[in-house]
């Protein structure tokens, strides 16, 4: 890429290189073309990338807007997403493949090409079938990164049963609470798994989560991963490979309606309580296509490595579906990025060369530290387009992976979207011209907005909510048992305006950025987590009377916890304090999981409050960001 200075608002702009441009599946004008054209009619727009896919039988309407703001995609039309992430491929060039390269965390590694992909989803599904598990049925995976994860997610999809991810960072206490809502009759899970060294012991955390039973689960599938000696409940567990021993590698796919829930993922909102997204075949395979073939660029011969985990939106859209239904090769990776050394990504890359690299800044951050030796020990040149999400990506953080790792040659892609929209909704394109820090334009067939609390649009320059102010096909169908929330939520001013719940701008060049959210939640390495959630956590434990959880800055991470916690009386006169302290990181861990990173805890005598008697979380942020509001409030620190 060439760099400039000069131009285009006189900021640090990155031009893309003439070959890169030759080779664009969308070159500029393309790109101008199909904006255009889906400013004109974005119905049709859509239309048009459904028809790129495979389907039983073609839809009534694009798009029925009779329940707005539940809009229905495709109605009329049936699928199955995998008939077009696998099953299509097996009549063409694609069967003998590499679908999935995956790599465990040890060093072990293996290769399914579509086809032995084709056959262990088959084989799986049938297995489901057989333990009586159909169309609607609920069945949640708590599983980390390994082949049976991705295979499990498209076995239940292929039957027609909704897979709902719970990731494996999170505590047993949490998986119950996702069984009893989503009244699985299935959890299929692993002994346990490589992270960092240490092996983690998952099933353990399942027999803890079941334990006292469960109304709905009839059986838990346990895949061998590390050899654990684990309990097994006899009428309950069966070993994930004795269950498939017998099973064929054909089996018929479910014909679903476009509408049909594919998958439930739980994500935070405001309140305590993570809301079940639901997103289903149709239009989110339709979204998912057009990423991966516009956005990503996916050619024939490309290595594409999403290092999200499965158990967030990143890896269902990115690792998974997205690539599979392109056709491309996914690349699935175990462990921890600093295990062994910090070259284990790089490492990755150069040894099955990987072309395309999708990751977050909270990654790229924590690798920076190492300095550049570690991915100058490898061989990156197969690299040509590099990717962010999540979070913002500050410029410094941009360049050194623009430099370090795409050698100045790759457009470093910042990609904004969240679990609810499944696909990345504002990106820049590889052909763009890229400014770090921004996530550039919406695109074609994404209609934004940036308005005022009133839904009034803001000047250029001014922070504003972000709106999107039409349907889109990979937009979240409801939210499980509560669709009165999905109104109330997403929908607050208008029917077809989606509310976001990120504040934004928008420069001059009419490019946007992202500066956080406008609701209580914390976005620690890229995952949301509730304020309301994590104080919840803390009020469970004995010790605490009242708390007030903010997010503080974190130079790896982004953001951290930082809580505010009023001890109860009998706990107040305790004198040792770190241990207080470490009781409570370790109720936190209990209660929700690592993920949860609480970096201080402070203890004060008394919150502030709104005049509603809310605890007014605003001020102690504004008093961490060094604007102190009234610190009177804060009698103790
Ligand atoms: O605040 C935005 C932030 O992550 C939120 C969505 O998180 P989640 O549902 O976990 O989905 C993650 C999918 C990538 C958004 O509301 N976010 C996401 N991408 C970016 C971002 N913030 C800044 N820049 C981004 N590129």
């Amino acid at each position: 890429m060439n760099t400039s200075k000069t131009t285009y608002s006189e900021e640090l702009v990155f031009r893309p290189l003439p070959q890169l441009v030759i080779d664009a599946n969308v070159n500029p004008q393309e790109f101008a073309a199909a904006q255009a054209a889906a400013q004109a009619d974005y119905l049709a727009y859509w239309e048009d990338a459904a028809h790129e896919l495979e389907w039983f039988h073609k839809w009534d309407a694009v798009l029925d807007t009779t329940n707005a703001p539940h809009y229905h995609w495709f109605p009329g039309g049936q699928c199955n997403i995998v008939h077009n992430a696998l099953d299509r491929h097996i009549t063409t060039g694609n069967k003998n493949k590499l679908a999935l390269i995956w790599e465990g965390e040890a060093g072990d590694s293996k290769k399914y090409t579509y086809y032995e992909l084709y056959r262990e989803v088959n084989r799986l599904a049938n297995a489901l079938r057989s333990l009586g598990i159909s169309k609607g049925d609920r069945v949640v995976l708590y599983l980390p990164l390994i082949p049976q994860t991705m295979i499990t997610m498209l076995a239940c999809a292929k039957i027609g049963a909704v897979h709902c991810m719970v990731f494996s960072g999170f505590s047993a206490k949490i998986l119950r609470q996702r069984v009893v809502e989503t009244q699985a009759k299935v959890v299929v899970t692993a002994d346990g798994f490589y992270r960092n060294g240490h092996l983690i012991a998952l099933k353990t955390l399942v027999d803890e989560a079941l334990m006292g039973g469960s109304d709905s689960v009839e059986t838990v599938i346990v895949v061998n991963r590390a050899t654990l000696d684990v309990h097994m409940s006899e009428a309950r567990d069966i070993w994930y490979d004795a269950l498939i021993r017998q099973e064929r590698s054909e089996a018929a796919t479910e014909v679903m309606h476009a509408h049909d829930p594919l998958f439930i993922l739980h994500t935070s909102g405001t309140t305590g309580e993570p809301k079940g997204v639901i997103h289903g075949h149709g239009g989110y395979m339709v979204a998912l296509h057009r990423s991966l073939n516009w956005v990503f660029d996916i050619k024939p011969t490309d290595i594409f490595w999403c290092t999200g985990d499965l158990g967030w939106i990143t890896g269902h859209s990115y690792v998974v579906y997205g690539p599979l239904i392109a056709g491309t090769t996914t690349v699935m990776y175990e462990g921890h990025p600093l295990y062994p050394q910090a070259d284990r990504m790089w490492d990755i890359v150069s040894r099955y060369g990987v072309t395309v690299l999708y990751t977050a800044p909270t990654v790229i951050r924590m690798l920076m530290r190492y300095g550049h030796q570690y991915p100058r020990m490898h061989d990156l040149s197969t690299l040509r387009l590099l990717a962010s999400a999540g979070e913002s990506i500050s410029p410094d953080t941009w360049l050194w992976f623009y430099k370090n790792i795409g050698h100045s040659q790759c457009p470093v892609l910042d990609t904004w979207w969240q679990t609810e929209t499944g696909s990345c909704m504002i990106t820049p394109f590889p052909v763009s011209v890229l400014k770090p820090g921004s996530v550039h334009r919406p695109v074609p067939g994404i209609m934004v907005d940036i308005v005022d609390d009133q839904g009034q649009a803001v000047p250029t320059g001014v922070q504003g909510n972000l709106v999107i102010t039409q349907p889109w096909p990979s937009m979240l169908l409801d939210l499980d048992r509560n669709s009165q929330k999905y109104q109330s939520t997403y929908w607050p001013l208008k029917t077809h305006w989606y509310w976001t719940g990120d504040i934004v701008s928008r420069d001059e060049d009419g490019l946007i950025w992202i500066h956080g959210r406008s609701d209580d939640i914390l976005n620690i390495a890229g995952h949301r987590i509730g304020n309301v959630e994590l104080e919840n956590a803390f009020l469970a434990h004995k010790a605490v009377a009242e708390v007030a959880v903010v997010g503080i800055p974190d130079k790896i991470k982004g953001e951290v916890g930082k809580a505010f916690v009023v001890l109860r009386p009998d706990f107040a006169v305790l004198e040792d304090r770190n241990e207080i302290i470490r009781m409570l990181k370790e109720h936190l861990r209990k209660e929700i999981g690592p993920v949860a990173v609480i970096r201080v805890i402070e203890f004060v005598d008394t919150l502030p409050h709104t005049q509603s008697g809310k605890i007014a979380r605003h001020i102690l942020k504004d008093r961490e960001a060094g604007i102190a509001k009234d610190p009177s409030l804060l009698a103790e620190s």
